[in-house]
C-alpha cells in the first residue's frame, strides 16, 4: 500500500475498525486510548453519559473519532491536511463500528466557523517550534509541533464549541494553559508523568485528580495491547 505518506499500515485499534496510519512518520500512541477512555469516563469513580455529539479538532488519522464513534458518540473530526482526512475516510469505509457515525472534515482550528458539541476532544500539536529540531517530515512537523496553531488556540475553539473539552498534552503546556473563564474540572496523568490528560469546563471551579485506568480503558474498548 503506497500513498502521499508512504507505505501504509492498517491496525486495528478495537473491533470492527481498521485504521490507516503511515509505516514511518507520525503514528499514534498510548495517548490515544488515554483521551478517549477519560473522556468517556472509563474507569473514573462516577460512570458518565456517553455524549452524543462530539467534535475532534486535528484528527489526524481519525483514531480518535473512530474509537469514540465505536462507542456510540457521533463525531465530527477536523483536520487542516487533506491528505490526512482523505486517510481517515478511507479508515471509515473500512470499520463497520463506526460506519453511519463519522463526518471527517477539512477544516483549520483557527478559521473554525460555528460549530456546537457536548465534548471536544483533541491531541493537538504541543511542541514549541522555537524550543527544538523540527522533523524533516512535513506531516510529522504539523503533528507534533506548533506550526499551525498552538495548543491555547486549539482549546479556545475547544471551549466555544463545547460545555467539555478534552485534551492531552504534556506536562509543560499544562502548566501554562491560557485558560480564559474556564477551569481545569478532572486530571490524570499517563504512566511517566510528562502527559496528561484534562478535561476543561466553562466558568470556576475545583480539579479532581484521578487515576488513569489504562486496562479498564482497554478491557472497555476491546483493545488487546500488543496485538498490533
Ligand atoms: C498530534 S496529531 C493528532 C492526530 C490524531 N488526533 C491522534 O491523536 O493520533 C495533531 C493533528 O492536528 C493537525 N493540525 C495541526 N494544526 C491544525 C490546525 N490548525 N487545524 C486543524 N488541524 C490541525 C495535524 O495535522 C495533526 O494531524
Amino acid at each position: 500500500m503506497s500513498s502521499p505518506f508512504g507505505p501504509l499500515s492498517v491496525e486495528s485499534p478495537a473491533p470492527g475498525l481498521a485504521v490507516f496510519q503511515p509505516q514511518r512518520g507520525y503514528r499514534w500512541g498510548v495517548e490515544v486510548y488515554a483521551l478517549v477512555g477519560f473522556a468517556l469516563g472509563i474507569g473514573t469513580p462516577s460512570p458518565m453519559m456517553v455524549p452524543a455529539r462530539v467534535l475532534e479538532l486535528g484528527a489526524g488519522s481519525g483514531i480518535v473519532s473512530l474509537l469514540l464513534a465505536s462507542q456510540g458518540c457521533r463525531v465530527r473530526g477536523w483536520e487542516r491536511d487533506p491528505e490526512w482526512v482523505a486517510l481517515a475516510r478511507r479508515s471509515l469505509r473500512r470499520s463497520p463500528a463506526a460506519r453511519g457515525r463519522v463526518r471527517f472534515s477539512v477544516r483549520d482550528v483557527r478559521s473554525p466557523g460555528n460549530a456546537a458539541a457536548d465534548l471536544v476532544v483533541t491531541n493537538p500539536p504541543w511542541f514549541d517550534p522555537r524550543a527544538g529540531p523540527i522533523s524533516p517530515d512535513v506531516r510529522k512537523a504539523s503533528a507534533r509541533t506548533m506550526l499551525h496553531g498552538t495548543v491555547d488556540e486549539f482549546v479556545a475553539v475547544g471551549l466555544a464549541a463545547a460545555p467539555r473539552v478534552c485534551v492531552v498534552t504534556r506536562a509543560e503546556r499544562l502548566a501554562v494553559l491560557c485558560l480564559d473563564d474556564a477551569h481545569v474540572a478532572r486530571r490524570a496523568w499517563l504512566p511517566g508523568g510528562g502527559v496528561g490528560v484534562v478535561e476543561l469546563r466553562r466558568g470556576a471551579g475545583t480539579t479532581v485528580e484521578e487515576a488513569l485506568d489504562l486496562p479498564a480503558i482497554y478491557a472497555a474498548l476491546r483493545y488487546q495491547p500488543g496485538t498490533m
